[in-house]
């Protein structure tokens, strides 16, 4: 593997609990600190529609963080014209669009590209990112599905993110998971030759980490719950550096 692999620690579920009870703690801008100093790569928030944790005053505060660390801030965003203008306003380096439905628990699949109407959506939402922020990198967050992976080349969009929920629950449940690692194989060959980024996220954990890092394939991850939850025990700090050493002896 030529280029080190990077570790995007989605801090969401800081600010979850923060909302919870409609307090100024935990703070995120510690969290985001926190996070960059035991070795992640790239902070990665969930702006919705919703606002359920991540409020629009965060994204500056986090942005500010990541700048003074000089790493990327990875905004993910619905497809949704009020958000885009906090996404144009913001111009991180990179913006990752995913799809998002009110009454989901969290992000539940990939972007739906088999319905053109939907496709053409996404297309203009593109390029109207494009054209106000030429700067930012642009990810879809989208199924290792031959079809939909024709599509991000059409769109010729900087990286995919891989969903990578349901081999995740898999794995946890003690399921058989080779069938998605041959889905990841195969969406890693087409996407090679229109040098597309391969990146991965989506529930995952320590371990289901270290099936995927063996695997090789992947550039990036995106984490987010587990290591929240794991930190309740262990502190952030070392939940942070737990996985970055995976990736990094994986990567040797
Ligand atoms: N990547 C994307 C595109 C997501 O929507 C999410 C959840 O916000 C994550 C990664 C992180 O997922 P998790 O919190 O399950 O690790």
């Amino acid at each position: 593997m030529n280029q080190p692999v990077r570790l995007g620690v989605n801090i969401d579920h800081v600010a979850t609990l923060r909302q919870a009870r409609g307090e100024q703690y935990p703070s995120i801008i510690d969290a985001a600190r926190c996070v960059l100093d035991s070795g992640a790569d790239q902070i990665t928030i969930h702006l919705r529609e919703d606002r359920r944790h991540i409020q629009d005053f965060d994204v500056p505060a986090v942005q500010l963080v990541t700048q003074r660390y000089g790493v990327p801030l990875n905004l993910e965003i619905g497809v949704s014209q009020e958000i885009l203008e906090v996404a144009i306003n913001t111009k991180p380096q990179w913006v990752c669009i995913v799809p998002e439905k009110r009454e989901e628990r969290t992000t539940e699949g990939g972007l739906d590209f088999l319905s053109s109407e939907h496709f053409k959506k996404v297309q203009n939402f593109c390029l109207r990112l494009r054209q106000e922020c030429p700067n930012t990198k642009i990810s879809l967050f989208v199924e290792a599905d031959p079809e939909t992976l024709k599509k991000c080349i059409e769109l010729k969009v900087d990286a995919v993110e891989i969903h990578t929920g349901e081999f995740a629950i898999d794995y946890n449940q003690g399921e058989k998971y080779t069938s998605h690692l041959q889905k990841y194989e195969q969406a890693h060959q087409q996407l090679l030759p229109a040098g597309i980024g391969f990146h991965a996220g989506h529930g995952l954990t320590d371990e289901s980490l270290k099936i995927l890092i063996e695997q090789g394939l992947f550039i990036e991850y995106n984490i987010g719950h587990w290591v929240i939850c794991d930190s309740l025990f262990w502190g952030l700090e070392k939940s942070v550096k737990k996985l970055k050493e995976i990736i990094n002896r994986g990567s040797l």
